[in-house]
């Protein structure tokens, strides 16, 4: 039985999707920008089944409908299913090549991989060439990810990818803004801790509306977002760097200020975070940080200056809390017997 094999790269956001202008259709409050990975991926193979429903099988356990893992992936691909009318069950096995639990959100390479392999499966289609003369194109492919969770519609291309809100739900697409050839940038993620979420991302999208600090984030957004672009195309890293700090920072205070207010990091976290800056400032380190909707930080640097952060980080982090990445080239596929 042939499979067909998804490689999909985690993504960590510059300026964040956060907030939802539409649940229904996943429209986002506002566009957003991210760094494709490249070592934090998860690979999903899917082959078609005889069984009467989908089997999915999660770093090698079989998760169910029910399940945690399992309800999101199955709510998927009953959408993909319905959508295009494909026919028959698919046998799934996915694994995170990240540990599970460590904290690093795996929505975004998980559902992506899982859109690709079982579209691929379903279409019998055995490269991105194959499944363009079937009508799904890279846009397409990335925008069903998006249905899966918002932020896998990055993961499908490599380099710096941009999902653009638009002005109607229908408009809305992602695309590659900046090349990942075009500069190096490193991402060591440093883990603080490995348990669930207590909110998760569903309803903490939901309450951003009731933060008072919502409507003038959204009105002054694109102001970011352009340091960002421009950050990004002069390869100015302070530029870049002290705008995804703000980022960040503004949105875990939109997080905090909203009902229910939620803290996803704690002391441990905010220390780091002060190090950094100091760090920064005395050994003039070209490193600054964004944290995603948890308690880990994400150090980004460019590429000519990993020996200098990495000497840094391996001096404060014991090294097992460390995970090293850098800008990947997107999603890969492949097909075996
Ligand atoms: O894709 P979701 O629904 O898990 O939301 C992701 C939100 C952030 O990771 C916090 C930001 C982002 O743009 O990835």
């Amino acid at each position: 039985m042939k499979k067909y094999q998804a490689k999909v790269a985690s993504n960590i956001a510059f300026i964040k999707y956060w907030g939802k202008e539409s649940e229904a259709l996943q429209w986002p409050a506002n566009d957003s920008i991210s760094m494709t990975l490249d070592a934090l991926h998860t690979l999903t193979k899917v082959s078609q089944s005889e069984d009467s429903d989908h089997v999915f099988i999660f770093n090698g356990k079989e998760t169910g409908r029910d399940s945690k893992q399992g309800g999101k992936a199955f709510k998927h691909l009953d959408f993909l299913k319905e959508k295009y009318a494909f026919k028959g069950a698919l046998r799934i096995e996915s694994e995170n090549s990240f540990p599970t639990g460590c904290g690093i959100a795996s929505s975004a390479s998980g559902l992506a991989a899982l859109t690709l392999a079982s579209i691929s499966a379903w279409t019998q289609s055995a490269s991105f060439e194959e499944l363009e003369e079937k009508g799904f194109t890279k846009e397409l492919l990335s925008n069903l990810s998006r249905m899966g969770s918002g932020s896998a519609g990055r993961s499908i291309f490599g380099g710096y990818v941009k999902w653009n809100k638009s002005s109607s739900a229908e408009d809305q697409f992602i695309n590659k803004e900046v090349d990942e050839d075009s500069w190096e940038l490193c991402d060591s993620v440093v883990l603080f801790s490995s348990s669930e979420k207590a909110v998760g991302s569903t309803e903490a999208h939901r309450a951003a509306w009731t933060s008072p600090l919502f409507a003038p984030r959204l009105a002054s957004l694109s102001d970011r977002m352009k340091l960002v672009t421009d950050g990004l195309n002069e390869k100015n890293m302070e530029k870049l760097g002290e705008a995804i700090e703000a980022e960040a920072l503004e949105m875990h205070a939109v997080i905090m200020s909203a009902t229910p207010s939620v803290h996803y990091f704690g002391r441990e976290t905010g220390e780091f975070l002060a190090d950094m800056r100091k760090a920064r400032k005395e050994h003039g380190l070209a490193m600054y940080f964004t944290i995603d909707a948890g308690p880990n930080v994400h150090v980004i640097y460019p590429k000519s200056h990993k020996k200098e952060v990495r000497a840094w980080l391996a001096s404060k982090i014991n090294e097992n809390n460390l995970l090293h990445d850098s800008v990947g080239r997107g999603a890969e596929l492949k097909v075996t017997d």
